[in-house]
């Protein structure tokens, strides 16, 4: 049984591995001046303008945006949870992964989750075994045109049609944390599915987390699932991806359908790369774990209106997951249709041309608008100006997010010049000025902190009072200093690892990955001169609102205290 991986050898792993030579042995790398460039393995792109930078032991990809440390590079190249990539990177340097010891509470834990994939593993090998036994069953898979080879594939099962099959077989306790039994107020249990084509729901390491049954007839509820357990979350799970895994561990694209049926017909007919929700929408933890696999996702919804509204559901719900590399399409079906319908009316070769040629997200998005909104009319501009601004402002900083503000500007500039989106957009535009050197002054201070941790020594010789500051950012400029003091990182990478699933994540990668044009034998220098205006910058600001205060309202005698001090300071 293994425990957590201590802290500390993370933070040793990083400095013991150089992202120089990692990286080099998976997207092979050529030096130019300091940096090391390659063509980013991360979106497609002629021109390499993907960057590893051996100081700061840290990647980033000026096109998509990609960034991180040796662990985010194997998280993204190699799909891996952090764990694995933890593993895989101490592999790399050849050491072991120490555990801590887990306390005795927390070790029993793990052994009933372990109980509890065991006894799903044999429930649905039994149900298996039923669905071999029962003609009802095999006549309505056969009906319905599933091929044995499939239902191997998928583990399809049959559940009978009595309230105890389970229990006797298996212990009741666990049937019932498992979710397969259900519990009565009177104590007594039942089974959970009867009479039901059982679908195992597997996680990506295999495991049977959970359950769909479908009845035989036209009897209700159609569709059961499991219920939320402790193996179980619906939100986080996809049926299918396990299988899908199986035939291709990077598959080019991942259609998302809407139901198991579908997933399986599909993978009959040779699209072998379709997973289903589980009878909820899609949700962006749904997004962020495909995603892992493969840079391009097809949301396929029915073509009645139902399907356009879920569609249009689901697009509210990606915008924030989405960023440059990675691509969503929506394709729209043709009335009365599912999937497993269309697919076998069609065949493969229409089909797969169906999805090909689905509709890229910023193109749906944009007719959408559109569409619906007479852009000829005043009001419809506005509309479409303010309703569309409120779903772009979600999308994460960088290219993909300039490219849907040019396309609004100038959808909206066939009828109007003076509009928000090209405001908005000329704000992106003086953003990205700011990548390449001008940055506001404490900005430009974190920047160098942050790409060059060593430079805290020069702060901590100051011995600065932050009361007496003001500027812009000053609260994070402490909570950066605090995290850096604290952490001790040698590199940027280490420092980043820190800060990883933190509040403040973003605005570091981002500061960091400014190019900020200095030799490296300038920077430390440059980093005194611009701490040193800062201090003066926030300490005059500090002074003169004192002072503007003093003859408005005055100041109490803390205030006046601080005053005097300051200008003493001075
Ligand atoms: P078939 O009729 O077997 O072809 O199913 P389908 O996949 O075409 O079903 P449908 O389009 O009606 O539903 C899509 C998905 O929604 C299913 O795969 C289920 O996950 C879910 N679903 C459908 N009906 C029910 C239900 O009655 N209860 C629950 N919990 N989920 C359902
Ligand atoms: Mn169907």
């Amino acid at each position: 049984m293994s425990g957590r991986i201590p802290r500390e050898f993370i933070d040793e792993l990083l400095v013991r591995v150089d992202i120089v030579d990692l990286i080099d042995s998976h997207v092979p790398l050529k030096k130019t001046g300091t940096n090391y460039v390659a063509r980013c393995p991360f979106h497609t792109e002629k021109t390499p303008s993907f960057s590893v930078n051996r100081n700061k032991q840290f990647f980033h990809c000026f096109g998509c945006g990609a960034s991180g440390n040796a662990i985010s590079f194997l998280m993204d190249f190699s799909h891996l949870d952090f764990v694995e990539a933890v593993e895989d990177l101490a592999a790399f340097a050849g050491i072991d992964v120490p555990r801590e010891s887990l306390g005795y509470q927390a070790e029993s834990k793990k052994d009933d989750l372990n109980s509890l994939y065991v006894v799903m593993e044999q429930v649905a090998a039994f149900y298996v075994e039923q669905l071999r036994v029962s003609p009802k069953a095999i006549d309505y898979l056969k009906a319905r045109g599933i091929k044995g080879e499939i239902a191997r594939d998928f583990m399809l099962g049959y559940a009978p049609d009595k309230w105890g099959a389970l229990s006797g077989r298996f212990s009741q306790k666990l049937l019932i944390e498992a979710g397969v039994m259900v519990r009565k107020d009177d104590g007594q249990a039942y089974d959970r599915f009867r009479g039901r084509i059982m679908f195992p729901i597997r996680d990506k390491r295999a495991r049977i987390i959970g359950f769909g049954g479908r009845v035989l007839d036209d009897s209700l509820p159609k569709y059961l699932n499991s219920p939320e357990t402790s193996l179980f979350h619906k939100g986080k799970e996809v049926y299918g991806l396990y299988e899908l895994l199986q035939k291709n561990s990077k598959p080019q694209r991942i259609l998302i359908v809407e139901g198991y049926m579908d997933v399986i017909a599909l993978a009959q007919y040779g699209i072998d790369y379709a997973v289903a929700a589980l009878g909820t929408a899609a949700s962006q933890a749904h997004l962020d774990l495909l995603f892992r696999f493969s840079s391009e996702l097809v949301f396929c919804f029915d073509g009645d209106r139902a399907g356009r509204e879920a569609a249009w559901r689901a697009i509210a719900s990606v915008f924030p997951s989405l960023k440059g590399g990675r691509q969503i399409r929506i394709m729209l079906l043709p009335q009365n249709h599912d999937p497993d319908s269309l697919v076998r009316e069609e065949g493969l070769d229409k089909f797969t041309e169906r999805i090909q040629s689905a509709q890229v997200l910023s193109d749906y998005f944009f007719e959408h608008f559109s569409k619906d909104l007479k852009l000829s009319e005043m009001e419809g501009r506005s509309n479409l100006r303010n309703e569309a601004l409120s779903y772009l402002k979600q999308l994460p900083i960088g290219a993909f997010r300039e490219m849907m503000f040019e396309k609004l500007s100038g959808l909206a500039k066939q009828y109007i010049l003076d509009n928000e989106a090209i405001l908005a957009q000329k704000k992106q535009v003086k953003k990205h000025q700011i990548k390449t050197g001008r940055l506001s002054l404490p900005s430009f201070v974190i920047a160098l902190l942050l790409q060059n941790p060593k430079f805290i020594e020069i702060v901590e010789q100051k011995e600065i009072d932050w009361n007496q500051l003001e500027f812009e950012g000053v609260e994070r400029f402490k909570s950066i200093l605090h995290m850096i003091t604290d952490k001790k990182p040698t590199n940027y990478g280490m420092l980043l690892e820190a800060y990883r699933d933190h509040a403040d994540e973003g605005i570091v990668k981002k500061l960091a990955s400014f190019d900020l044009l200095i030799p490296d034998d300038g920077t430390e220098a440059e980093f005194s001169d611009a701490l040193n205006g800062l201090l003066k910058q926030g300490r005059e600001a500090g002074i003169a609102r004192l002072q503007a205060k003093a003859q408005s309202k005055g100041l109490d005698s803390h205030e006046q205290e601080t005053l005097i001090k300051m200008l003493a300071n001075k």
